[in-house]
């Protein structure tokens, strides 16, 4: 689709594994109305599928490996510059699995996103859908969060509920929850590089009501 005339938001999508959120984003910047534009992907390991999808994808990939660095904030700051040295104004986060100190806060200010397999508050970390199940609870989701200094804790900018199945597995459950995180995560990366996300505090308002 031709026409567009604002340039696209550049943005590094960081990943740690399968990169299916990576890819929603992918395919749906094939699209060149679509206001942002990935410019490069960083791994926090080798060899992770991710990787794959970008080069399929003819995105750079880099790999700014955890196991090469002993302090948090440097490894936090090698990531940024990756970012930055490709061009990227925003990181996206999809499935990292590395905590970045305030140093990225520094960098990018409101300018990190992070996707969560359950409606925070409830159930941070790194085992949302395992611990979903064995809370007991109906229903969970899928948060879409600007970073802050607290892990799964920055303001929310959308959330959307899915139903827990009596005889869910942590398998089933994050098979459903991740059919709407690659629906939602597209659409708020790009309300994102419109300048539609404002936030006050701890709320972030959709400029067009959404
Ligand atoms: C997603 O479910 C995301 O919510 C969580 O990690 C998972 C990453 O999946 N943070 P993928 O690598 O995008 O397939």
């Amino acid at each position: 689709m031709a026409g567009r005339s604002d340039p696209r938001c550049p943005i590094a999508v960081l990943v740690s594994g399968s990169g299916s959120n990576l890819q929603s984003i992918i395919d749906a910047s094939a699209d060149s109305d679509y206001p942002a534009e990935v410019v490069v992907v960083i791994s926090d390991r080798p060899a992770v599928r991710a990787l794959e999808r970008a080069e399929a994808a003819g995105v750079p990939g880099v790999v700014v490996d955890w196991h090469d660095f002993s302090d948090r904030d440097e490894y936090t700051r090698a990531v940024c510059a990756a970012a930055a040295d490709h061009g990227a104004e925003a990181m996206i986060l999809a499935g990292f699995m590395r905590i970045l100190t305030a140093s990225a806060l520094d960098l990018f200010p409101d300018r990190i996103l992070n996707i969560h397999p359950a409606l925070l508050p409830s159930f941070p970390g790194a085992h949302a859908v395992p611990e979903a199940i064995a809370h007991g609870v109906k229903l969970s989701g899928v948060t879409v969060h600007f970073l802050d200094a607290e892990v799964d804790h920055g303001p929310i900018i959308l959330q959307e509920s899915v139903p827990v199945l009596p005889d869910d597995s942590e398998e089933t459950l994050h098979a459903r929850i991740q059919q709407v995180e690659h629906r939602v995560y597209p659409e708020v990366v790009a309300a994102f590089a419109t300048g539609r996300l404002r936030i006050d505090s701890r709320l972030v308002h959709w400029e067009d009501g959404a």
